[in-house]
């Protein structure tokens, strides 16, 4: 009790001092950081006023799938055919978006969804924020599920989808996952496949693969879901994005959606009303750079070295304290940080009364509600070595504070 007691009294006196610097951080947001977007700084007047690019002028109206260099690196980053992939304009989020109001609009072979009384998805958790705000938007309902380390937990997607046939959807970060890191296995991916060709309903995968290439030391290969569905006829159950956001200029970049020709056909009804052609003069200029560059997964083992290290110094920081769980992810642009049950919001505030800005707690959860309120996202990415270093002595400061008045 003693012991306690003054670890509690050296916790508090170290939050002090702190306060006393009067420091300013912001963990929030998986942002590339200034020195990531100079790396694409050769995309201005990469161009030198070509034009015709793959025979089409790139300055006018047209090629509303993309330009086919463009297409052909979608599919490079997406690991799938070209014949799937459509290069939108900057954002894939933007591309999910205008995909599921399609889907309102004309549904996917099962009428329009804004006919069915209630829509739902499931919700591998923690997840993609902006995933369960995009939903909440279009009223879908979200289903939480557990995530294994190496995707959800199948035995359970598998018992919802089959009670529940208002479930049209699972949401799905394969790689490097946001926020937890983790990679789907074979197994998970090919049971998801399994579970959408069996399901009544129409069960879709979103197949968000934001992180596609964005490993940290060697490219570490993921599974074509397009060729594991083409073997069990399941092609339609897929629709998966990506987008060089992360590559490139995070606000200018392209995004992309690959998906069937049943389902690209039913979405080219809702597109075609809403875009007559993308930004193809992005799109030449990205095709232009990479290949000038090497080609992606060269550009991006220089993101790598940018990042690596940011990695490490959070990992550092949290092995030299005794308290919570982190993950150690091997790419993407977070840390999922598992404090004792009903502390995250706690550690949030007390970080924040010391200049630390971290994603809200329950941010990573449907509706915004952790329901064990213990998991943080760690977002080290957008600021320098110096400002993480010290944005993770305050938060190693938080956590101890936290969990030692807990005890
Ligand atoms: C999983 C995931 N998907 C999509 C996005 C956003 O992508 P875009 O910039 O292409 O809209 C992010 C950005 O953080 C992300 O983490």
């Amino acid at each position: 009790m003693n012991n306690l007691i003054t670890e509690i009294e050296e916790a508090e006196a170290l939050y002090l001092d702190l306060k006393t610097r009067q420091l300013k951080v912001d963990l929030t947001r998986g942002k590339p950081d200034e020195s990531q977007l100079d790396l694409s700084s050769g995309l201005e007047g990469i161009l030198q006023g070509q034009t015709i690019v793959d025979g089409v002028d790139i300055r006018n109206y047209g090629e509303p799938r993309g330009l086919d260099s463009c297409r052909e690196l979608g599919a490079e980053i997406l690991g799938c055919d070209k014949d799937y992939v459509l290069a939108g304009g900057n954002s894939s989020l933007n591309l999910m978006s205008q995909y599921i109001s399609s889907l309102f609009f004309h549904g996917s072979g099962d009428g329009p969804w804004s006919s069915k009384e209630r829509i739902s998805f499931l919700c591998p958790v923690p997840g993609y924020d902006r995933h369960f705000r995009l939903s909440e938007e279009f009223g879908i309902n979200m289903i939480p599920v557990e995530l294994t380390g190496e995707g959800p937990d199948l035995e359970s997607v598998r018992e919802l989808v089959k009670q529940d046939q208002s479930i049209r959807g699972i949401w799905c970060v394969p790689k490097h996952s946001n926020p937890t890191g983790e990679i789907y296995s074979k197994e998970i991916t090919e049971g998801l496949l399994k579970i959408s060709k069996e399901a009544k309903q129409n069960f879709k995968i979103f197949w968000d693969n934001a992180y596609a290439i964005h490993d940290f030391k060697d490219s570490i290969p993921l599974e074509d879901i397009f060729s594991l569905a083409k073997d069990i006829d399941a092609l339609d159950s897929i629709v998966a994005f990506a987008s060089t956001s992360k590559m490139t200029y995070a606000g200018s970049g392209i995004g992309f959606l690959a998906l069937s020709k049943f389902n690209l056909d039913l979405f080219l009804k809702h597109y075609l009303a809403l875009i007559i052609g993308p930004d193809k003069v992005n799109q030449a200029k990205h095709v232009k750079f990479f290949k000038k560059n090497g080609g992606v997964i060269s550009h991006m083992k220089k993101h790598a070295e940018i990042l690596k290290p940011k990695f490490e110094l959070v990992d550092s920081w949290l092995s030299k304290q005794d308290y919570g769980s982190w993950t150690k992810p091997t790419g993407g642009y977070f840390v999922s940080f598992t404090s004792e049950e009903g502390l995250a919001k706690e550690i949030i505030n007390l970080a924040s009364g010391l200049g630390l800005k971290l994603t809200p707690a329950g941010a990573t959860f449907p509706y915004g509600v952790d329901p064990k309120d213990n998991i943080i996202r760690l977002a080290p990415t957008a600021c320098n070595i110096k400002e993480l270093d010290t944005a993770m002595e305050i938060f190693v400061c938080c956590v101890a504070l936290a969990t030692l008045r807990n005890h």
